[in-house]
């Protein structure tokens, strides 16, 4: 966000330069209820009162935004490690994730015929985001505190368990890439596309690192046996340090896209982000962290 602080005072800023500094400045402006198709050439004073938001609220959560720092600004203390991990991930994903599905609701129900419009992007990202809630919370519930009581315990089972959440969202995020191509929206999409696919590729890059922090620093100081790194933990020069996705090379959306016409708001097509699919991981996740406790009390034992 430094490029947002420099350039102070935000509120007599455009929209859309602000949304440009930064993918989380885009989505946070959509979360404050900003029209980032038809208020991006207004100030963000303006908009803001266009849009019946905080202005002040608005201004101090740009300032706090947060993108991801270096991989080697999380501290190597076991329990400080894991509160960096709640803190900058976990939440980070519980305030973007929900945002994210809104925009890709509102973009498939505002462009239903374009081309390259990601349709069933808004039910993968449903899907995913029950699914990573009920792993944070198998994490925060059962496997930190575990760890944080027994800093010498092995706990081998239930992290293999975690291993293999994570190869599974890893392998949802590579469908949503290839759904996104890449995260490039067509040139003259709509602002709200735009925040979308940036944000997406933010959260892609933040997940990654999650993974990696977790995968490759944390959970090998309670294995007896580690296991071999998933996928995502692979240097890969189109990660994260470059901005860029995060993932090997797929296949891509066709360039070209046709203007995309002006649209209405329609933020009415927005449903709630945490009903119906996600429901469905959510109930199988209660029951997995049944087992999984059985597990940490056994390895314990
Ligand atoms: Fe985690
Ligand atoms: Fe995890």
């Amino acid at each position: 966000m430094s490029a947002l602080i420099e350039q102070e005072p935000l509120r007599s800023r455009k929209v859309g330069d602000i949304a440009a500094a930064s993918s989380g400045a885009a989505l946070l402006l959509s979360e404050f209820n900003l029209d980032l198709c038809s208020e991006d050439g207004m100030a963000l004073e303006a908009a803001a009162q266009h849009a019946g938001a905080d202005l002040a609220a608005l201004e101090q959560a740009l300032h706090r935004l947060d993108d991801a720092g270096p991989a080697d600004s999380a501290p190597h203390e076991t329990n400080e490690l894991i509160s960096h991990i709640v803190k900058r991930y976990h939440d980070t994903h519980r305030r973007e994730l929900p945002g994210l599905l809104k925009l890709a609701r509102k973009v498939e129900a505002i462009h239903p015929d374009h081309p390259q419009v990601p349709h069933g992007l808004a039910d993968m990202l449903q899907k995913l985001l029950g699914e990573i809630e009920v792993h944070m919370k198998k994490e925060e519930l059962i496997l930190f505190p575990a760890m944080r009581l027994h800093p010498d315990g092995a706990l081998d089972t239930p992290i293999a368990q975690m291993r293999h959440d994570h190869d599974d969202h890893d392998e949802q995020l590579r469908e949503i890439e290839i759904r996104t191509g890449r995260f490039s929206a067509p040139a003259s999409a709509c602002g709200s596309w735009r925040a979308l696919y940036s944000g997406l590729a933010k959260f892609a890059r933040d997940f990654a690192e999650h993974m990696r922090l977790e995968n490759d620093v944390l959970f090998p100081r309670f294995e007896q046996n580690p296991q071999d790194s998933i996928a995502c933990d692979e240097p890969n020069p189109s990660s994260a340090a470059s901005g860029e996705e995060i993932r090997p090379a797929s296949p891509a959306a066709a360039p070209g896209a046709p203007a995309i016409e002006a649209h209405d708001d329609v933020a009415s097509a927005s449903p709630d982000p945490l009903t119906g699919a996600s429901l469905v991981p959510m109930l199988v996740g209660g029951l997995v962290l049944i087992v999984l406790a059985m597990c940490v009390a056994l390895a314990l034992a």
